[in-house]
């Protein structure tokens, strides 16, 4: 900080030294021209011969010395002179005034330097008698300071005479030195207002700046919720604003950005589930395939087999029926009586395992016909013989119970149904068959007051080969299924234990 103020007083002087010495030699030229023409003056005042003629002392009368003097007095007064003079060198150490000034320029005081007298100072001519052409000096004694010129001539006689004039320059010098002062002090001052005024705008600026980029910093470390208030200018303030909304922006595309970045992981987390979930579902059907198809090879067997059981049983069926004739009436044997009804009825459930079999192995796509359920319902349960105990409770809400299926299959699926439902309930209980009419769809409920089913077979019993029974196939249900699904239906089986069971299929009524 010193130093600059030290470079800017310095530079400020040495401008002013310039300036200082610059005006001092025009104004040294202008004196000089001055001088020289009132030298000019002087000379052609007096007559052309005037130093071929000095010898001596009484050369030159008074009166004409003195009215030289007054005349010279008065150009002095004129042109602001000290003096005008002239000197005529016998040799170099004596030189003689030729004409003079008075020293206040009155010649009444006859105070002026004398015809012929010898001058005090003849070292004083020695730069012009060497140089013998006019030559300007400035000096300084009790008067002040002062500038001179001496111009060197050679009279007839070959002796040198010179013309002087002097000039006080005390006002010029003391001007030049008031104006170097004033220059000095004013560009001192402009320096220094400069100086200080950029120091004031380097705080206007360097502060706002500095603050622009403190806050920068913190927003480039993430932390947008730096607002930035610059003072000063109002381009320092719209900066400022520029820069907020700057950072306001990218706060919300980082935000936006996460967003989409958290849905982004959404979605992958949800394509990942979607993925898993499908791999799942793929690997149960693949399973459920591969036992359709060991299933469909195990049904082609079973069915052969059954085909082929059917005529040994029926020749069983023949035989015990022969026997029955033969022993009725008589009371012989009792016991013979009562096997051959077990081997009637053993025969009675073979048959229908071996129908269920068979006609697993069988279902085909259904030929359709306009059938009433309402009625087959009634006529398989009628056909079934319900034990005493079992109230039939038959509710035909669907005005009429007419779809298009397959007649036979219908009797399958009801026959099926029905069968499970005496078999859970034994020989009490309630039997109830509903149908409704729901939105292009049949809807039949047979529900029974039996066993119920317990929950953890709930999601098997539509499995081909679940039986709880010691003599089922584990086919009835299966079946069912099926035909509900070849006619494009639903079925659902709701049960709890002791509870009962009811069965709900959907059927479309084309
Ligand atoms: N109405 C019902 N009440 C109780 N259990 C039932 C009923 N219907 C079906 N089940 C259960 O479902 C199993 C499978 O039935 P189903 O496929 O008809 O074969 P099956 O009658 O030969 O056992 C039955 O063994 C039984 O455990
Ligand atoms: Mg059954």
């Amino acid at each position: 900080m010193s130093t600059i103020l030290v470079s800017i007083l310095t530079f400020s002087a040495a401008l002013s030294a310039f300036y200082f010495y610059r005006q001092k030699e025009m104004d040294l030229k202008y004196i000089d021209r001055e001088l020289l023409h009132w030298v000019d003056n002087a000379k052609e005042s007096l007559p052309k011969d005037y130093h071929d003629k000095i010898v001596d002392k009484s050369s030159i009368p008074k009166e004409q010395y003195d009215a030289i003097v007054d005349k010279n007095n008065r150009h002095c007064i004129k042109g602001g002179l000290q003096y005008i003079w002239s000197v005529l060198v016998l040799d170099p150490e004596k030189i003689v005034f030729t004409t003079a000034t008075s020293p206040g320029h009155n010649i009444t005081k006859q105070d002026h330097a004398e015809f012929f007298e010898v001058h005090r100072d003849p070292g004083a001519f020695s730069g012009a008698l060497k140089a013998m052409e006019p030559h300007f000096s400035s000096f300084k004694n009790e008067w002040g300071y002062g500038r001179m010129v001496l111009v060197p001539e050679i009279d007839s006689r070959g002796r040198v005479f010179m013309f002087g004039a002097s000039i006080s320059i005390d006002n010029i010098i003391a001007s030049q030195r008031r104006i170097a002062f004033i220059s000095l002090t004013i560009s001192c001052l402009v320096l220094l207002i400069g100086f200080f005024y950029s120091l004031f705008l380097s705080g206007f600026i360097a502060k706002p700046i500095n603050e622009l980029s403190r806050i920068a910093g913190y927003i480039s470390e993430g932390h947008f919720d730096h607002t930035i208030k610059l003072k000063g200018a109002s381009e320092l303030k719209s900066l400022s604003a520029a820069i907020n909304h700057m950072s306001q922006t990218i706060k919300k595309n980082i935000s936006d950005l996460k967003n989409r970045e958290e849905e982004l992981k959404r979605h992958r987390q949800h394509l990942q589930e979607l993925v898993e979930e499908r791999t799942t579902e793929l690997g149960v059907a693949q399973d459920k395939l591969i036992s359709t198809e060991k299933l469909a090879a195990l049904g082609k067997l079973a069915g052969m087999v059954g085909h082929e059981l059917r005529n040994p049983l029926g020749v069983i069926r023949n035989s015990a029926y022969f026997l029955k004739m033969k022993l009725s009436g008589s009371t012989d044997d009792e016991k013979i009586r009562k096997h051959i009804n077990i081997l009637e009825e053993e025969v009675e459930r073979s048959d229908r395992i071996i129908n269920d079999i068979l006609t697993y192995g069988r279902i085909k796509e259904p030929s359709k016909i306009n059938v009433d359920l309402n009625k087959i319902a009634k006529k398989v349960v009628e056909r079934l013989h319900l034990p005493k105990g079992i109230i039939f409770d038959f509710r035909p809400g669907a005005k009429t119970g007419e779809i298009m299926a397959d007649e036979n299959q219908m009797i399958h699926l009801f026959n099926n149904i029905i069968l499970n439902a005496i078999d859970a309930m034994g020989k009490q209980g309630t039997l109830s068959i509903s149908t409704l009419a729901k939105s292009g769809n049949l809807e039949i409920r047979i529900k029974d007051t039996g066993i119920g089913i317990p929950s953890e077979n709930i999601d098997k019993v539509l499995d081909p080969g679940f039986s709880t029974k010691a003599h089922g196939a584990g086919l009835g249900l299966a079946i069912c299924e099926s035909i509900v699904t070849l006619h494009n239906g639903e079925i659902y089986i709701a049960s709890e234990t002791d509870n009962g069971t009811e069965v709900v299929i959907l059927l479309p009524f084309k």
